[in-house]
């Protein structure tokens, strides 16, 4: 399987499991995450919408790209602090861009870290779903943990974290002049060290640098994952 059909494999195997599980149940509030491996678990979950099996449910959207997404497949959209949502969801899918054995990921390869994180922090139930190159012995040895910032704050910031032995690099933007504006504002700083941190440490240490929003480790949720691989099969690992 190609790295595209084991996104689309683990997402909507993802669903019909969860479906199966009856976490997936009609009138449910969902947080739907970003890119490329969410985006076909939504599709499936729309569909499920449509035929009835998932009716009435009501929807946290982790950034613009999937707002979109869902006013296109006709998904109700709610802000976490609509009366709708009443600031808790039942559970959230989203993809990830590492995963390390103890099921600790990073996030924000889309820019989309804090609504995702604010999202799958609201969620009884957190699921990730990913390809099998997400699945890595330890995370930041190859992707860079993404930091957003305001923009105030880029310099100050970049210079605490390189006193940490981080490298930072602003992102920039694609058909963008100049840095990635995050759906909230804001700046992101891609951030390597040479030997890998303490994901669980650096989530809480780096957040407390005045001026950071929100830094890529997601480590206090145990999600539930769902790993394509490219001979067909689909890897759980957690419970839910
Ligand atoms: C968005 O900011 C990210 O956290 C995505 O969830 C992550 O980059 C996974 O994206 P893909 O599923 O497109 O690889």
């Amino acid at each position: 399987m190609t790295q595209t059909e084991q996104k689309e494999r683990a997402a909507i195997y993802a669903v019909h499991a969860l479906l199966a599980e009856g976490l997936l149940f009609p009138g449910m509030k969902i947080g739907l995450g970003t890119g490329s491996t969410a985006a076909p678990a939504i599709r499936e979950i729309a569909r499920l919408a449509q035929s009835g099996a998932l009716a009435g449910i009501k929807a946290a959207a982790t950034s613009f790209q999937t707002e979109i997404l869902c006013e296109e497949l006709g998904i109700p959209v709610y802000s976490l602090n609509s009366r709708q949502l009443g600031s808790s969801l039942d559970a959230a899918i989203d993809g990830a861009d590492e995963i390390d054995p103890q099921n600790r990921l990073i996030k924000g390869g889309g820019a989309a870290l804090l609504r995702e994180k604010i999202v799958a922090y609201s969620a009884k139930r957190f699921v990730v779903v990913a390809d099998e190159t997400k699945a890595v012995a330890s995370l930041g040895a190859a992707f860079p943990l993404p930091v957003e910032v305001v923009a105030e704050a880029r310099v100050s910031v970049a210079a605490r974290l390189r006193e940490t032995g981080a490298s930072c690099v602003l992102r920039e933007g694609v058909r963008k002049c100049g840095p990635v504006i995050t759906d909230s504002g804001n700046m992101i700083l891609d951030c390597r060290w040479q030997c890998p941190v303490d994901p669980a440490e650096y989530e809480a240490l780096i957040n407390a640098i005045a001026g950071v929003v929100e830094n890529g480790f997601f480590t206090r949720r145990q999600p539930l994952v769902f790993i394509g691989k490219a001979d067909g099969s689909v890897e759980v690992r957690g419970s839910a």
